[in-house]
């Protein structure tokens, strides 16, 4: 066969690679943005399996915190993530004390290293995959196809976490709720390693004023846009 047409051949096979292997959604924002929600729809709506990558946070902070392990020790965190079997409808991993722990551990390069390889599997998938959490554009899936990036403000969030802990039979007081809130975002944005920050491509995404469901639609709306944008060679939308 000519060069030239083994050329085409493999160009076409390229083309061909690119047009099959599914969508890849990164959904980043700070803690009660809303992106969970917003993801979980994304997946559902665009048939993709989804990560909530904090979970995995949680569930070595849910460890360390069951061994009585030490938060401030990098050493004894990195050893809460061996063998990291959880289960996602535990209860304990939305605890409080757990979301403490895991901001905490969270800020540990050698935690996130280790916990990379999952994430990037996951994303990797040929299917495609949406993931949220707040590197994901950044970090875990730099190529990703869209980045969303969630945000309300400090007051909202504070908000809607409240009404989650009422929810679930928890009390707590708007204000204390705020401080914590304000305390994360200070926590993820400062950090050295992997800071909450948007990619220098995602689309942004303010949830302040509109509702969970509006929030859905708009996200749905961006992605189809972005996709549309990214190509031609778009598979989803043949
Ligand atoms: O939404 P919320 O902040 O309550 O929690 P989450 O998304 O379940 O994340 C739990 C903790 O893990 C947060 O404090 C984040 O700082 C951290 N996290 C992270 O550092 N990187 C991620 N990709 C996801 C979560």
């Amino acid at each position: 066969m000519p060069l030239s047409k083994q050329r085409a051949l493999a160009e076409e096979m390229v083309v061909r690679d690119a047009k099959e292997k599914g969508p890849v959604i990164a959904v980043d924002g700070p803690a009660a943005s809303g992106k969970g929600t917003i993801a979980r729809a994304l997946a559902k709506y665009f048939g993709l399996p989804h990560m909530d990558t904090g979970l995995l946070y949680r569930a070595v902070a849910l460890n360390l915190w069951r061994w009585g392990g030490d938060p401030s020790s990098e050493f004894e965190a990195l050893r809460a993530c061996d063998q990291l079997g959880f289960d996602p409808a535990d209860k304990e991993l939305r605890s409080e004390p757990v979301s403490k722990i895991a901001s905490m551990i969270s800020a540990y390069p050698s935690v996130r290293s280790a916990l990379l390889e999952r994430q990037q599997d996951f994303a990797d998938q040929p299917g495609g995959a949406v993931l949220d959490g707040r590197d994901i554009g950044t970090v875990i899936a730099p190529e990703a196809d869209v980045k969303l990036f969630v945000t309300a403000t400090p007051e909202v969030r504070a908000e809607r976490r409240l009404r989650e802990l009422v929810e679930r039979g928890m009390s707590a007081h708007y204000e204390d709720v705020l401080a914590d809130i304000r305390a994360r975002d200070a926590r993820d944005s400062g950090r050295a390693v992997a800071p909450l920050k948007p990619a220098s491509d995602a689309l942004m995404l303010d949830t302040s004023a509109i509702n969970a469901e509006e929030a859905v639609v708009e996200a749905i709306r961006l992605v189809e846009q972005r996709l549309a944008i990214v190509g031609g060679l778009n598979p989803y939308l043949r």
